[in-house]
């Protein structure tokens, strides 16, 4: 069975006062233990946060290169993750892909390596409201989970996070029936392209929008293993989502 995945992705968000108020209400759960719990942190409190976490929780970066070091003005790297005990990182969010340019091709690079440096990778992928629109949604989240397929060895160490991005930050929730839907063609995907045990195994997690009240209802489908949760997730009722599979 795959254990329930969620995420908090705090994106540019959080000073060390409001850290702290966040790992007192994590602290405080209860957290539901076959829950995994993993909070993505802005790189500059990446080991202030660690180090007042709670043991249950584990810590994950937003971004790194794909490269180990060198001059690469402003980024980090997984060798540094690793050097500091960070476990886990988002790559492949929305935002880096739309706000920052980047591509099915670099994200795939950065994904394989991460894993080949020893970091577990959350990873994200979604179509834009256009796309949807146009019907193009599975085109594109096969495209872009294809881009990642060809560069990696193993989909041990990977979460798969589908955030349409119609549905990040804007209220607009997918519903239960339509994450459903893309999280079960991306399994057939799966089946398909790489095996069918990574496609029983594989994680695939849905954010956009994830509030502690459709958490429950998202969390009864088959195929919605989790959720990367933005907004949410500087808030209380981020327990309330951790705990919302019954
Ligand atoms: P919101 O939960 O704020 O919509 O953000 C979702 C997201 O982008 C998580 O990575």
């Amino acid at each position: 069975a795959r254990k329930f995945f969620v995420g908090g992705n705090w994106k540019m968000n959080g000073n060390k006062k409001e850290i702290n108020d966040i790992v007192e209400f994590l602290k405080a759960g209860p957290l539901d233990p076959n829950v995994e719990v993993v909070v993505g942190c802005p790189s500059i409190y990446l080991t202030y946060t660690k180090s007042i976490l709670p043991s249950n929780v584990f810590i994950s970066a937003q971004n790194t290169y794909k490269v180990p070091k060198g001059a690469f003005t402003g980024e980090i790297s997984p060798a540094m993750l690793v050097d500091n005990e960070i476990p886990w990182v988002i790559l492949g969010h929305s935002e880096r892909r739309n706000v920052f340019g980047e591509n099915d091709e670099l994200i795939a690079e950065k994904v394989a390596h991460a894993l080949e440096a020893g970091v577990k990778v959350i990873a994200c992928i979604g179509e834009k409201l256009e796309e949807r629109e146009a019907n193009k949604t599975e085109e594109v989240v096969f495209r872009q989970t294809k881009a990642i397929a060809d560069k990696i060895k193993s989909w041990d160490n990977v979460v798969l996070a589908y955030e349409p991005v119609w549905a990040i930050g804007t209220g607009k929730t997918a519903s239960p029936q339509q994450a459903q839907e893309v999280h079960d063609k991306l399994r057939a995907w799966f089946a398909k392209n790489v095996s069918p045990a990574v496609s029983e195994s594989l994680r695939i997690i849905y954010g956009g929008s994830v509030t502690a009240d459709n958490a429950k209802e998202l969390a009864k489908e088959k195929d919605i293993d989790g959720f990367l949760v933005g907004g949410a997730s500087l808030k209380p009722d981020f327990v309330k989502i951790v705990n919302a599979k019954q």
